[in-house]
């Protein structure tokens, strides 16, 4: 008989950490590592499947937050160290797990909650969509001469003075863009203070208006030694820029980094242009394009409601959600806003696929071609894709 628990104490969230590792394959944490990773267990956020009184899976959250197209920014619970024993999968454990989550954590006032997937075919039955992709460049370094001089002013910072400033700057920009979340204390703290990289590296840019962009970054030497620069890599973990020079600055003084071969950026978002500042645009290529976002909508009527949308005529969606089913029913989408109706749908969609279109990265007409919609009206989906269409590609750039 299994049974759920909210976890609240240091041996238990120890306990949890173990089984989250071992289910990646990984040893439990040494005793200074576990230090760090405890600030990140959190009262009331923890929760873990108990089999005959031993601990078989556990899930967990972190407080944050998402930035909605249109600007405004709701609650959001960050899930992440889901993992059943390896000797109880496959029967429940996960699905018994989520159910509990997603109402606990729609009960803490969370409009939202998202996570990073390990498999793409999991969490679509819990009600969470792919809303969001990123992808990865890869830049041969050596031809890749910016078009111009890095224009602002480029210094290098200590990790201490760095974190303090590339946070201030994060929570500055960050919600400017669709998809964006809040980063909470222990993130900042596994990822920057006691990330582990010795290699971290964090630049600051400034112009005009004083510091206005940084990238993390760390170099991977490889194994030729220093006179070799074959194969070291140059990896960016992390950047933002409040404006467009400071974003174009911060990539040319990268380029610009000597003994470095190739440069990595991770799951950058889909709409950054690092090509057009080089000579040669063909020295960037996109290498890899994968989801990051998984969006669970906790409480649809809000998250349609304080979402904005662009000016177009109004569509009726019917949604369909098994797990949280007050989200159920018709709702009246139109340029100023959405409410529930009575009017009958023009397009019926789960509440995972609605999540794939929210944020504005999937167009209601691939859906619809997917046979991911019921399309009760053929000229709705035109008006959704018009009313749902963002400017900048949603993109969250915190991994967690
Ligand atoms: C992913 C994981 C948590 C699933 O746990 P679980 O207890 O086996 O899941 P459940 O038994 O509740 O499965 C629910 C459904 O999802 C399906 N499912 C679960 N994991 C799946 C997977 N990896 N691939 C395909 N289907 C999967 C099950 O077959 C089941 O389908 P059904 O409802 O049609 O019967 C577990 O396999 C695990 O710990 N994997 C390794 C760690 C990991 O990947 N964690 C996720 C980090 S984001």
């Amino acid at each position: 008989m299994t049974d759920i628990r909210v976890l609240d104490d240091e041996a238990d969230y120890r306990a949890a950490h173990a089984l989250f590792r071992g289910t990646l394959h990984h040893p439990p944490a040494p005793d200074d590592r576990w230090k760090v990773a405890l600030e990140s267990y959190l009262p009331g956020r923890v929760l873990a499947s108990f089999d005959g009184g031993e601990m078989v899976g556990t899930v967990q959250s972190f407080p944050s937050a998402l930035a909605l197209p249109g600007g405004e920014v709701v609650r959001m619970g960050a899930v992440s160290r889901v993992g059943v024993r390896a000797d109880r999968t496959r029967r429940g454990v996960l699905s018994g797990l989520q159910s509990a989550q997603l109402r606990g954590l729609r009960e803490l006032g969370d409009v939202a909650a998202t996570l990073r997937a390990s498999e793409a075919v999991i969490y679509g039955r819990f009600g969470y969509g792919a809303a969001t992709r990123g992808r990865t460049l890869r830049l041969d370094r050596r031809r890749a001469a910016p078009r111009s001089r890095v224009r602002g002013d480029v210094r290098l910072v200590g990790l201490e003075e760095g974190e303090r400033i590339i946070r201030t700057l994060f929570e500055r920009v960050s919600p400017g863009r669709p998809g964006t979340i809040a980063r909470w204390d222990a993130w900042w703290s596994m990822n920057v203070r006691h990330s582990g990289e010795e290699a971290l590296r964090i630049v600051v840019r400034s112009g005009p208006g004083g510091d206005d962009g940084y990238v993390a970054y760390k170099v991977d030497p490889g194994s030729g030694g220093l006179l070799d620069e074959r194969s070291s890599v140059l990896t960016v973990l992390d950047l933002w820029a409040v404006t467009p020079e400071a974003w174009a600055d911060l990539w040319r003084f990268l380029v610009g980094v000597d003994l470095v071969s190739e440069i990595s950026a991770p799951l950058r978002p889909l709409d950054e242009p690092v090509g057009w500042l080089l000579a040669d645009p063909r020295a960037c290529k996109v290498v890899a394009e994968d989801d990051e976002t998984w969006l669970r909508l906790l409480d649809v009527p809000q998250a349609l409601a304080r979402r904005g949308y662009r000016a177009a005529e109004p569509v009726v969606l019917g949604v369909r959600d098994r797990y949280l089913p007050d989200n159920e029913g018709a709702y009246l989408v139109a340029p100023d806003g959405a409410t529930r109706t009575d009017r009958e749908p023009d397009l019926v969609l789960d509440v995972d696929v609605l999540a794939a279109a929210f944020l504005g990265d999937v167009p209601f007409r691939a859906l619809a071609a997917t046979g991911r919609l019921e399309v009760v009206d053929p000229a709705a989906v035109a008006r959704a894709d018009a009313l749902f269409a963002v400017d900048q590609s949603p993109w969250s750039g915190t991994y967690f």
